[in-house]
Parts: structure tokens; C-alpha cells; sequence
């Protein structure tokens, strides 16, 4: 089988190496945390015409702003918005964090989507200017479509064979491992080299499961389960698709995602995988563990030959920089250079400030803080404040999302104190009351339970007032 004799590596010391794509960045699983508050929007809810839907997909009202987003979405869709920036500005929780995530989901899963908030760029360890310039190199997306010849089938079989460890008199490892795979044509049994096994260990490949194996790399992928081991459930994570037709060893068109922050990265700290990063990564063999300028310039070299060659295209996706007004003079100067790179993705700003300092000049005052040339590149789009009507609605969504239930009187209560001080704080009331309803044995949130927390905690505008002019404690 040529699958098996690909690989030469022993599997007792060997890391596993068959990884199409780079472990995903402990910094976007910590960002995933930041997105909960805003669940319950799905989209920006318009119409094909790009109208504001009256609750469209999890926003209410705002539909200024959420036609205006729309239009930016078509613009990146059509690939004419690059190297400019939507600029979002309104008062603390009017939904620009929101509005900026809608995009995102609109823009779909295939679009690379960066989100970073403006303090980021304060890092002890890297420069300011290098933690925008990595979010926008993972900004930008390469679409590869290569014709690779695989092994692909349902799982029918998977066993590990094993025999006396020749290094240590301890212990059995696995020599080899037979694997079944079955499509609609037919079946075939494949014996496999232990770093195959490895690999798939680590995707987690079950009897049942679609896979294919790259015949010349040893790759693993799983595609999803057989449709046949579908269970009736309406909600699953899981993937279904249909046993694959055609012969088990084929030629089959593969589509890999990545961006080209994982290309520097995966070239910066070469692993020796058999893929596509490796491929580039083995440009650079020398061990290097930091990304520089140097690096990124030869990144986009073998790119660049990709798209010429037709293999690859390049797919700008979206910087989204969160409470802008937080970035430096120097960082906003570095901003417009990279707005003005020839590859450069979407910019989305965001921020809640009026005229204020430009951080790092000390004495300029501009609009949100963003110097002139920078606000001169940006689209400025406004968020509005809420009604009590609107407040009521997004906090029933609230409610709907976090499986709360609510009494009579609770949303009009909540809606009141939503105009009283803020959308978020009727928002943040809901579960702290739930858990108090929860102590009371009730499954519904009442009005009370609002009222206690109402005496419990205080919103910003009570809290300030109940200090005097000079900052005592009244
Ligand atoms: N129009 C809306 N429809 C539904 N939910 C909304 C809407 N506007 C805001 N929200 C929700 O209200 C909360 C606060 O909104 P968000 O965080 O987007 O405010 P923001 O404008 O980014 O505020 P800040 O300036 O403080 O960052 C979030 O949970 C958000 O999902
Ligand atoms: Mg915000």
C-alpha cells in the first residue's frame, strides 16, 4: 500500500505530524468568551434588498446602522472595500460590538474574521505595531485547491497491531494498523504505517466515520460521520454526510482554508508536517522561531506564485479593532500604512468616545480620539440609543437565549431600568434575578426578584451620584 510506506518516522518518538490545518490559537479560543454576550444575534437580519428586517435575526431597531453594515458586507462580498474602514461610534452599549460580530456571521465561516480590542497592542513581550501587523496577516485568507490522490471511505475497520517495543524491553507498540474503508463502489482494507495511526488518535476517527487519507502524505482528515449512523435528534454537533461515491483510491479536489498569520506562523516554528504549511515551511529550515518581516516577505513570494499558478487565491477578510480609541498616535500612523499595503483586509473600528486626546500626543484633540488622516479612510457609521420598547425586546431575547422565564411585569420592569441607565445593565440584572428565583424554588424570574437585586447593586448613574462634587462619599 502506498499510504504505508510513505512515511519513515519511528512512531515511538515522533510527534504526530499529519495536521492539514495549524492547532487553532489559544488567543481566538480565548476570544470566543468576549462573543458570548451577543449569542442572540444571528445576523444582521435585511432583506435581499438590504432593508433592516423589524427583528431581524437577533437585532432589534439600529436599522440605520445595520443597512449601512450591510452595504460594507456587500462591498468586502465584492471585494471592494479593502484598504478602507468602517468607523462604528455611539454610546456605551448601543450594539457596536454587536453590529461588528453580525458582519462577521454574514460574511460566513470561509471569510477570515480577526477581532482584537485596541488595548491589545500593549504587550510586554511584543510591539505594538507587530500585534496589529499579525492581526492582519491573519486577516487576509488563501483558498488552496489542490487534485490529491486519497483514500477515502467510511470506516469499517480499525485495528492497531502491535508488537515488542526493539528499545525498550517494556511496553508493545504498534506496528501497524489495518483500516477498512467502504463507499458506495466498494471496499478496501489498507495496512497502515503507525504515524498514520497516530494521527488517527488524534482526530478522533471511530468505526463509522468518512475520512480520507492522503496517499502521499499520510494525512488524516475526517469529513464527518456516515450518514448511516445518524440518530434522530434535532440538535447534535455532529456532521452527517453520505458514504462517498466512486472507487476508495481516487484523485479528489481538496479546498484548505488558511490564513497567511497561520502560513508565518507555521514557517516560523517549522513542525515538518507533510501539508501545505510544510510545504512552504520547508523554505525555511533553520529553526526560526519569530516572525519577521523578512519571513512574512517570503510567505507571500511562494503565495503570490500560487495565485499565478492558479492553485490558490487570496480572500481578504476583516481586521474588526474594538475600542479604537484605546491605539496611539504610532499605532494609528502604522494603521493607515497597512491600510495602504496592496493586500490589505477590511477595517472595522469601533468606539465609544467623542472628541478626546489622541493617545500619545498629549495635547491633540480629535474626533474619537483617531487623528484626521485616519477618520479621512473610515466610513462613519452611528448607533442609536434604545427605547424602552427596544429594551424590553432585546431583553426578552436575553432571556429566550439563556433559557430564563420570566413572570408578568418582569420585561416592563426591566425595560424601565434599561432606560433608566443602560440596555446592558437591564441585560446584566437578568442572571444574578434567575438565581435568586432559583433560591426561592421558582423557575420564573418576578418583579421581585428585580427589586432585590435593584437594592443588592447599583447602576453607574446611582453609583456616581452618591458622590459629592470633589469625589468625597456623600
Ligand atoms: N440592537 C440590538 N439588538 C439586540 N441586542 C443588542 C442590540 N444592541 C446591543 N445589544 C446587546 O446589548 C449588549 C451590549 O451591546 P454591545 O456590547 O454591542 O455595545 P457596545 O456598543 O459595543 O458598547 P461599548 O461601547 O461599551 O463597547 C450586548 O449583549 C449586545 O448583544
Ligand atoms: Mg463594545
Amino acid at each position: 500500500m502506498k499510504a504505508a510506506s510513505t512515511s519513515t518516522t519511528p512512531s515511538t518518538t515522533a510527534p504526530p505530524t499529519h495536521s492539514a490545518f495549524p492547532p487553532p490559537s489559544t488567543a481566538s479560543l480565548a476570544r470566543s468568551s468576549r462573543i458570548a454576550p451577543h449569542s442572540h444575534i444571528k445576523a444582521l437580519g435585511l432583506t435581499s434588498d438590504g432593508l433592516a428586517t423589524s427583528d431581524g435575526a437577533g437585532f432589534i431597531g439600529q436599522n440605520n446602522a445595520r443597512e449601512a453594515c450591510g452595504v460594507v458586507v456587500e462591498l468586502v462580498k465584492t471585494r471592494k472595500f479593502s484598504g478602507r474602514a468602517l468607523l462604528l461610534v455611539g454610546a456605551p452599549g448601543t450594539g457596536k460590538t454587536a453590529l461588528a460580530l453580525a458582519i462577521s456571521h454574514e460574511l460566513g465561516a470561509k471569510v477570515p474574521f480577526c477581532p482584537m480590542v485596541g488595548s491589545e497592542v500593549y504587550s510586554a513581550e511584543v510591539k505594538k505595531t507587530e500585534v496589529l501587523a499579525e492581526a492582519f496577516r491573519r486577516a487576509i485568507g488563501l483558498r488552496i485547491k489542490e487534485t490529491k490522490e486519497v483514500y477515502e471511505g467510511e470506516v469499517t475497520e480499525l485495528t492497531p497491531s502491535e508488537s515488542e517495543n526493539p528499545l525498550s524491553g517494556y511496553g508493545k507498540t504498534v506496528s501497524h494498523v489495518i483500516v477498512g474503508l467502504k463507499t458506495v463502489k466498494g471496499t478496501k482494507q489498507l495496512r497502515l504505517d503507525p504515524t498514520i495511526y497516530e494521527a488517527i488518535l488524534k482526530e478522533k476517527i471511530l468505526v463509522g466515520d468518512v475520512i480520507y487519507i492522503e496517499a502521499n502524505t499520510g494525512a488524516v482528515k475526517r469529513v464527518g460521520r456516515s450518514d448511516a449512523y445518524a440518530s434522530s435528534y434535532d440538535l447534535e454537533s455532529e456532521t452527517y454526510v453520505p458514504l462517498p461515491k466512486g472507487d476508495v483510491h481516487k484523485r479528489k479536489e481538496l479546498v484548505q482554508d488558511v490564513t497567511l498569520g497561520d502560513l508565518d506562523a507555521a514557517n516560523a516554528r517549522p513542525q515538518g508536517g507533510q501539508d501545505i504549511m510544510s510545504v512552504m515551511g520547508s523554505l525555511v529550515r533553520s529553526g526560526r522561531t519569530e516572525v519577521t518581516e523578512k519571513l512574512r516577505r517570503e510567505v507571500n513570494k511562494v503565495v503570490q506564485s500560487y495565485v499565478d499558478q492558479g492553485v490558490a487565491e487570496v480572500v481578504p477578510g476583516v481586521v474588526f479593532i474594538d475600542e479604537v480609541h484605546m491605539l496611539d498616535i504610532e499605532c494609528f500612523t502604522y494603521l493607515n500604512a497597512l491600510l495602504e499595503s496592496p493586500m490589505a483586509p477590511t477595517v472595522i473600528l469601533a468606539t465609544n468616545r467623542g472628541n478626546s486626546f489622541v493617545r500619545g500626543t498629549g495635547d491633540i484633540v480629535a474626533p474619537h480620539g483617531i487623528p484626521i488622516d485616519l477618520l479621512d479612510r473610515c466610513l462613519i457609521v452611528k448607533t442609536d440609543g434604545y427605547t424602552r420598547d427596544q429594551v424590553a425586546k432585546v431583553v426578552q431575547l436575553r432571556a429566550n437565549t439563556e433559557g430564563l422565564k420570566l413572570s408578568e411585569g418582569v420585561i416592563d420592569r426591566l425595560a424601565a431600568e434599561g432606560e433608566k441607565s443602560s440596555l446592558r445593565y437591564a441585560i446584566q440584572l437578568l442572571t444574578p434575578a434567575s438565581i435568586l428565583a432559583r433560591l426561592a424554588g421558582r423557575d420564573h424570574i418576578q418583579t421581585e426578584d428585580i427589586n432585590e437585586m435593584n437594592a443588592l447593586f447599583l447602576d453607574a448613574k446611582t453609583s456616581g451620584s452618591l458622590f459629592n462634587q470633589s469625589g468625597d462619599y456623600a
